[in-house]
């Protein structure tokens, strides 16, 4: 097949285009390098067998010349910071994945198959059960119970409640980025239905692995805590640690994306692609120590970030009956982000970067205790 992976420059789109070459594909990269992603330019292991168009998902142009040919589409390319220009968010993730439908509308071009790259961040507080066994879908925990060290989302009428692992019929976005992939799923299945173009979205849970740009600030957990233990310093921990979340590895995640795009059963539908288990944010930071041989434990001083997720766990069964499941640990992703860490010339500017921005975004708050 010719295959268009937009976003291929990035961290999930250059595994799948690799993984893509292997199996004997044409493979065409239409990425903008985008900074800070992209911080110091085209990364080094971009392959020179893809072709490369450099240019926005959003320039009908560029998109137009960059489908000529395809049979097959990945839309990795998307806007994902926690900056508060919303529009961006919109435009990217929303706008763009509309301009692929109306190329392929439009100037009747033969793709079988757009394959959208969802988050799990669609799904917001996710799925919980209440003290009367009742489900519920809860929204954004307000500050004040947070700057109270309230952390725990309590059911409709004020008992302690239960996480559950969330399945795909929960769709209750709690910011921007979670809105706009939203819109993008809907988007692409609603359009694909329409104009027969067999589409699937799956949402990602936290993806984990080499290659994750050390410069964004949504690379999270694994990027800072490994970091951290490089430079001998402990982690922090947000809250009291024990928010729980689920972690996949970057090779399971190219399986499921090569698994729906040939998988019919699959065709206009959402997945949750996730690690199947959930780990509190303690238990994760652990592993890291432990991938680095340290000691030294993470720290609780009482700082939380306004808007976090407490706890969130995809339920995986959706895909896990077309045969996919996942096979790596945390533990190993974080030893494969561990050895990528230690292939780096130039790691004192990272962390240096890295607290920087963190200082810049103002979003870690301090409990009143
Ligand atoms: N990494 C995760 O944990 C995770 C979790 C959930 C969902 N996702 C989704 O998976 C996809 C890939 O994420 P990633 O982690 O590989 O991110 P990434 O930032 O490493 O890669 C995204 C790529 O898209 C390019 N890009 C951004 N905006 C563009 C535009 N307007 N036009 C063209 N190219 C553009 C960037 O230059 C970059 O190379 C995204 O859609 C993201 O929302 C990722």
């Amino acid at each position: 097949m010719n295959v268009l992976v937009t976003g291929g420059a990035g961290f999930i789109g250059s595994h799948t285009v690799d993984a893509l070459l292997q199996q004997g594909h044409r493979v065409r990269i239409l990425d903008a390098l985008c900074k800070p992603v992209h911080l110091k330019g085209p990364p080094a292991y971009l392959p020179p067998e893809a072709e490369l168009i450099i240019g926005d998902v959003r320039d009908k142009e560029v998109l137009g010349r960059a489908l000529q040919g395809m049979d097959a589409v990945y839309h990795f390319a998307a806007y994902q910071d926690y900056l508060p220009d919303f529009s961006t968010f919109f435009s990217v993730n929303a706008a763009g994945t509309a301009l692929i439908y109306e190329l392929i509308v439009e100037r009747k071009l033969p793709v079988r198959k757009v394959v959208v790259a969802s988050s799990q961040a669609v799904a917001g507080e996710g799925l919980y059960r209440g003290a009367d066994g009742q489900l519920f879908t809860p929204d954004i925990r307000p500050e004040e119970r947070l700057a109270r060290r309230e952390w725990e989302i309590p059911d409709p009428a004020g008992r302690p409640a239960q996480p559950q692992p969330t399945p795909e019929t929960v769709a209750n976005p709690q910011n921007q980025y979670g809105l706009s992939k939203l819109s993008q799923e809907q988007i692409a299945l609603s359009l694909g239905r329409r104009y027969h173009i067999p589409s699937v979205a799956l949402r990602y849970s936290i993806v984990q692995g080499p290659r994750q740009s050390f410069y964004n600030a949504y690379s999270g957990a694994c990027r800072i805590f490994c970091l951290n233990y490089y430079f001998n310093r402990p982690p922090t921990l947000y809250e009291d640690g024990q928010q729980i979340r689920d972690y996949v590895n970057i090779e399971d995640v190219v399986r499921a994306n090569l698994l729906v795009m040939t998988d019919d059963r699959a065709n206009d539908r959402v997945f949750n692609v996730g690690g199947g288990r959930g780990y509190t944010v303690r238990e994760f930071a652990d592993i890291v120590r432990q991938a680095f041989g340290k000691d030294l434990a993470a720290v609780v001083p009482g700082l939380y970030r306004y808007g976090d997720t407490r706890h969130i766990q995809s339920d995986i069964s959706a895909l896990q009956a077309l045969g996919w499941t996942p096979r790596k640990t945390p533990a190993d992703s974080v030893q494969a982000y561990r050895d990528y860490l230690y292939e780096q010339i130039d790691i004192d500017d990272i962390m240096e970067y890295a607290e920087r921005k963190m200082r810049e975004l103002n979003v870690v708050r301090k409990t009143q205790a």
